[in-house]
């Protein structure tokens, strides 16, 4: 049996095994973790799942923001969303992602970088919105994908941690 508790009381070591497990060793590297950097994880929509007391699955959210001609657009990053290879396809990664959607109703718009095909078809993830924007790194742009709960957005803008944020973590 799965269950779901908060992420901020896993292990971190475990946490960062799982996370190697799924995405490789290399994986901080990716541009995923710029748009994030020197930002702290959103506890209340971060989670980790279990079979029985082993770590099989882990989510985080992230305070991040597209930035534009208008200012800063206050956006959450959902990711990495990690599920033990050992355990993937057998709804652990849904069940997280159900989870997290529920407590994020009314937030801040969702975006992403991960396979359309599992993001738009079961959570309604869509790359419409976010198809001029900018990221500082490499991407595959059909992998770029919002989840805007009807809000129109800015159409273009550089995607990256929330500065307002950082301001206040560093002063
Ligand atoms: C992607 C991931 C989080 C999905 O979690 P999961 O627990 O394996 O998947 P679930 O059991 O919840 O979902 C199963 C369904 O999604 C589909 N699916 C799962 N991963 C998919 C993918 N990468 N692309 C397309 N469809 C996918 C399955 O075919 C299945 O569909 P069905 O119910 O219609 O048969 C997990 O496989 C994983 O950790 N992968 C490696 C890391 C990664 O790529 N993370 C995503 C980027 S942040």
């Amino acid at each position: 049996m799965i269950t779901l508790s908060p992420l901020a009381d896993a292990d971190p070591n475990a946490v960062e095994s799982l996370l190697d497990a799924a995405f490789g060793a290399d994986r901080r590297g990716r541009t995923a973790y710029r748009l994030r950097e020197g930002m702290a994880v959103i506890p209340e929509l971060s989670l980790a799942a279990y079979e029985e007391d082993r770590l099989v699955g882990s989510l985080q959210c992230w305070p991040i923001a597209l930035h534009g001609a208008d200012g800063e657009t206050p956006l959450i990053l959902v990711g990495p969303v990690a599920v033990d290879p050992e355990r993937q396809q057998q709804g652990i990664g849904r069940a997280m992602m159900r989870e997290m959607l529920a407590s994020a109703d009314g937030r801040e718009p969702l975006v992403l970088i991960g396979d359309a095909e599992y993001y738009s078809r079961h959570f309604g993830f869509i790359a419409d919105q976010a198809i001029n924007w900018d990221l500082p790194g490499p991407f595959e742009r059909r992998r770029l994908l919002a989840r805007t709960g009807g809000r129109d957005l800015p159409y273009r803008g550089m995607l990256g941690p929330r500065r307002e944020t950082k301001g206040a973590l560093l002063r």
